[in-house]
């Protein structure tokens, strides 16, 4: 039967991994209250379609930090790939080149920067970050991402500690045992000690500290996990570059808003002056055009490009791609959007439901 909706792959991913992989994907943090509150929150959200438009051309492009993207759904960082595909990471930068979008490729890739850039050089890419404790080995590992042509640094900011991941317990999912995470060893601690005994991540890590973190790059630097206008007016103080508003598909704190939910507040608050990205429970075109409708420049999409790579490696991720590309396309038409531009707030009610 041939998959037609991002669910569909889904089910196909869960018939077809190990239990303990499929519960790692899956997973979200304590009751996985806020992991199915992403979903259901865009089902509150009600459509305003307009008729009588000429869409003929419906135009799907955008820019992101000034950078086009044929379509405003891109790939959110996720580690492990290699659990999901055999040469992981590279099978995605592939697809996301072919698709002509944006890839975030995690610290926790299970491929070297090296060999996801060698594979899809013409790729736009970013780079995400959870800060380590070592300053050095923050240092090595951005400006290495810099000088492979790396786009953009985005700092993960919900994840002083991992979440309480239950599935992850029950399964005793040892992924340092099991992984190799090349780029932030040193040759020498490379192939000896479990990644994450070297170096965990920065609990410490302030506002205060990104000053630091911008003399040390170029490169623009996005805030992934931003949730509320306080955080949002503060990374507008501290100059960064755009946020993405994300809870981590529910995988770090519990009963905090749906990203879609939190969207509204994050967007009023920064008034224009970067940026603002969603994560979280992205589906179907419909999703994308009721994010873009409430202020976010582009989504990114964390499962579904994993549920991808495991029906096909790179050609089921570009399945996956082009179908919710296609959907996001009949969105526009349906609403009357000849251009990404033309996606304004009068398109979403709020059901009373
Ligand atoms: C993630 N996410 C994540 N985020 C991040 O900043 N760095 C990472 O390494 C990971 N790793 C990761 C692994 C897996 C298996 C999942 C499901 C998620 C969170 C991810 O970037 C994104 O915020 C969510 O996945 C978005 O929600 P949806 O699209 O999965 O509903």
């Amino acid at each position: 039967m041939p998959l037609v909706c991002l669910t569909d792959f889904q089910a196909y991913a869960q018939e077809h991994l190990s239990k303990s992989t499929w519960d790692f994907i899956e997973g979200g943090a304590d009751e996985c209250f806020t992991r199915d509150d992403n979903i259901a929150a865009f089902k509150k959200i009600r459509l305003r379609p307009r008729y009588l438009r000429d869409v003929r051309e419906v135009d799907t492009r955008t820019t992101i930090q000034g950078e086009e993207i044929t379509v405003p759904i891109c790939i959110a960082p996720t580690g492990f790939h290699c659990l999901v595909w055999p040469d992981g990471e590279m099978s995605t930068a592939r697809a996301a080149q072919a698709a002509g979008i944006c890839y975030i490729t995690s610290t926790y890739a299970s491929c070297t920067l090296e060999d996801i850039v060698a594979t899809a050089p013409r790729g736009l890419k970013w780079f995400q970050l959870y800060v380590q404790s070592d300053r050095q080995l923050n240092k090595q590992v951005v400006q290495k991402a810099e000088s492979l042509g790396f786009k953009a640094l985005v700092i993960t900011v919900d994840t002083p500690k991992i979440g309480n991941r239950r599935c992850d317990f029950r399964n005793k999912l040892d992924l340092q045992m099991n992984l190799l995470l090349k780029d932030l060893r040193s040759p020498k601690e490379r192939n000896s000690m479990p990644y994450f005994q070297m170096c965990p991540i920065d609990s410490s890590f302030c506002w205060n500290d990104l000053s630091w973190l911008q003399s040390i790059t170029r490169l623009p630097i996005i805030l992934k996990g931003i949730l509320t206008k306080e955080d949002a007016e503060l990374a507008v103080k501290h100059n960064v570059h755009g946020i993405i508003v994300s809870n981590h598909g529910g995988r770090q704190l519990d009963d905090v808003p749906a990203s879609i939910d939190a969207l509204t507040e994050v967007v009023a608050a920064v008034k224009g002056k970067m940026e603002v990205y969603l994560d979280g429970g992205i589906r179907t075109g419909n999703d994308v055009l009721k994010a873009l409708a409430l202020g976010a420049k582009c989504v990114f999409l964390g499962r579904p490009i994993l549920w991808g790579l495991a029906y096909k490696g790179e050609h089921g991720v570009e399945e996956v791609l082009n179908l919710i590309k296609n959907e996001f396309h009949t969105s526009m038409t349906l609403t009357g959007c000849r251009s990404v531009a033309e996606i304004h707030q009068d398109l979403v009610q709020f059901s009373r439901l």
